[in-house]
């Protein structure tokens, strides 16, 4: 036998206040487009319309990057709580804030040193900087003097100004090029730029579709007069597929067990796909799986089943949008970085239980899911080998036809371009260049000031689909000549009618 006591006895306490070297271990899962994503969270609970990522450049050198929006603004009797690791407000409803660490974390995992500067209405701006090493030694807070808050508020920033907002200013970023050479410093802004407005595209692409924030990007070379070009962040939907791959979906099941409820909304792709919706930046087959979501951000994207399935390239179409609120946490964890959900084994569990209300259930969806995609491979197989789209196709465009047609192994596809015609035929075939000319007597009126190389989409998908025929073999054919014939003089009919209803 031996003595256990059910309670642990004391002899007094000490304070032991974590070692500000704590700080260090902040953030360490961060990428810059992910500690972007966590800064941009803080702007758009602030209410902001817009937010504006600036890299600064001075004398070919990269030296500072903001986040700056115009939202409601930290006020001086908050701007010390919010500077604090941990500390955490009253969250509202839908709050994508939730642990009181992003800003610090996201800040410190890229740069040495992180300055905060922000005005709410009717008071003068407040600001306070964090320097890591400072910060280390004793958690001292550097506090901004008022006139530098005023200038660096009063900085043209691209937003619509509301009298309040929010600057983020990284120094010292560890992940910038020390070079001015110009090239590697065009480089490295060009593929960041690129990485940041996939990530939040994707992650935020909720909140832009609902317009509920703008988000721009550019560069700032403050030895230049000339502002820089700038970016919007557009959103990047993963289930933004055109149609779906089965009519029945997307389908929702619903799990409730005594005190939770969890509904998958269960989508089908078409086919493989080279849209970006698809890709998500990276390799085609990785992003099958749960997608889930709080407050409409994109927590996890794919990539995983959460246990209910190991990953297999027959699932490559199947993914699935799950709603969480921190009520079922018990179900799914978010890391602090808010780039990433496990789920716990009572998920599988309980979602192994879902049903649709017409009785499907989830392992039907996924046999489902594998049959479109077999099919859509077939699919593929058996149509005819087409040469490629050339110049004059827009982006979009290109994607879908890929996707679709089998296309020919070749560097030149087919062009079409408008220009100047002697004749009011509408349109010349020259398969020497591989060009389909088209006559700029008709071509339609540009939306912008000047018209674009990719216009007029659905002509030239139309165009591309009827004539890629004839630009095929050595030679052209009696029956493609008659073809060309054919259309020439139908087309051209129809193109003049068409010009005459405008005038
Ligand atoms: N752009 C901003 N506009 C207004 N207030 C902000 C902004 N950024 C940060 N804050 C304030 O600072 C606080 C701390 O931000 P921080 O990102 O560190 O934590 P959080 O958003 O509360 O939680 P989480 O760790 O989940 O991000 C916020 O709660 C908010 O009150
Ligand atoms: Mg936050």
């Amino acid at each position: 036998m031996s003595t256990w006591r059910e309670s642990v006895p004391v002899a007094g306490s000490v304070i032991l206040t974590p070692d500000a070297r704590a700080l260090d271990s902040l953030g360490r899962n961060h990428s810059l487009p992910t500690a972007l994503a966590d800064l941009v969270d803080n702007s758009i609970d602030a209410q902001a319309s817009e937010v504006l990522i600036r890299f600064v450049r001075q004398s070919g050198r990269l030296r500072a990057l903001y986040v700056v929006d115009n939202g409601r603004g930290i006020g001086p009797q908050e701007i010390d709580a919010a500077m604090t690791v941990g500390a955490r407000r009253d969250y509202g409803q839908g709050d994508l804030g939730r642990f009181g660490v992003g800003m610090k974390s996201a800040s410190f995992s890229q740069a040495r040193s992180v300055t905060v500067i922000s005005k709410t209405r009717s008071v003068p701006p407040v600001g306070r900087r964090w320097v890591i090493d400072s910060a280390r030694r004793d958690f001292s807070c550097d506090v901004i003097p008022v006139a530098f808050c005023v200038e660096e508020f009063d900085r043209t920033w691209r937003i619509p100004e509301t009298g309040s907002g929010t600057v983020v200013r990284l120094d010292q970023v560890s992940g910038f090029p020390a070079t001015d050479d110009s090239v590697r410093v065009e480089k490295f802004v060009t593929r960041k730029i690129l990485e940041i407005r996939q990530h939040l595209g994707l992650v935020l692409h909720r909140i832009l579709e609902a317009n509920r924030v703008r988000i721009v990007l550019d560069v700032e070379d403050v030895d230049s007069p000339y502002p820089g070009p700038s970016f919007d962040v557009e959103p990047i939907n993963p289930f933004g597929y055109i149609r779906s791959g089965h009519s029945d979906y997307p389908k929702h099941l619903v799990a409730t067990s005594e005190n939770q409820k969890i509904v998958l909304r269960c989508h089908i792709w078409p086919g493989r796909s080279r849209t970006l919706q698809f890709r998500l930046g990276d390799s085609p087959s990785a992003h099958q799986g749960l997608y889930i979501y709080r407050n409409d951000r994109l927590l996890h994207a794919g990539g995983d089943w959460g246990g209910l399935h190991a990953t297999d390239a027959d699932l490559q179409l199947a993914r699935v949008a799950v709603d969480i609120d921190n009520d079922i946490a018990g179900l799914f964890r978010m890391n602090p970085e808010k780039s990433r959900v496990t789920t716990g084994p009572e998920f599988a569990a309980l979602a192994e239980t879902a049903i649709a209300e017409d009785g499907t259930q989830f392992a039907d969806y996924l046999i489902e899911a594998e049959a479109v995609y077999r099919r859509s491979r077939q699919r593929t197989r058996s149509r005819r080998t087409m040469i490629p789209p050339g110049k004059g196709f827009g982006p979009g465009l290109r994607a879908s036809i890929e996707d679709e047609i089998p296309l020919l192994d070749r560097e030149d596809g087919i062009s079409i371009k408008w220009r100047r015609f002697h004749r009011d035929d509408f349109f010349q075939v020259d398969r020497e260049s591989r060009t389909l000319w088209l006559n700029d007597a008709y071509r339609p009126e540009p939306k912008g000031e000047r018209h674009s190389v990719n216009d007029a989409p659905l002509l030239k998908a139309l165009l591309y689909l009827l004539v890629e025929d004839v630009f095929q073999g050595e030679y052209l054919g009696p029956k493609d000549k008659d073809n060309i014939e054919l259309w020439r003089e139908i087309l051209t009919a129809a193109a003049k009618e068409q010009s005459s209803a405008r005038d």
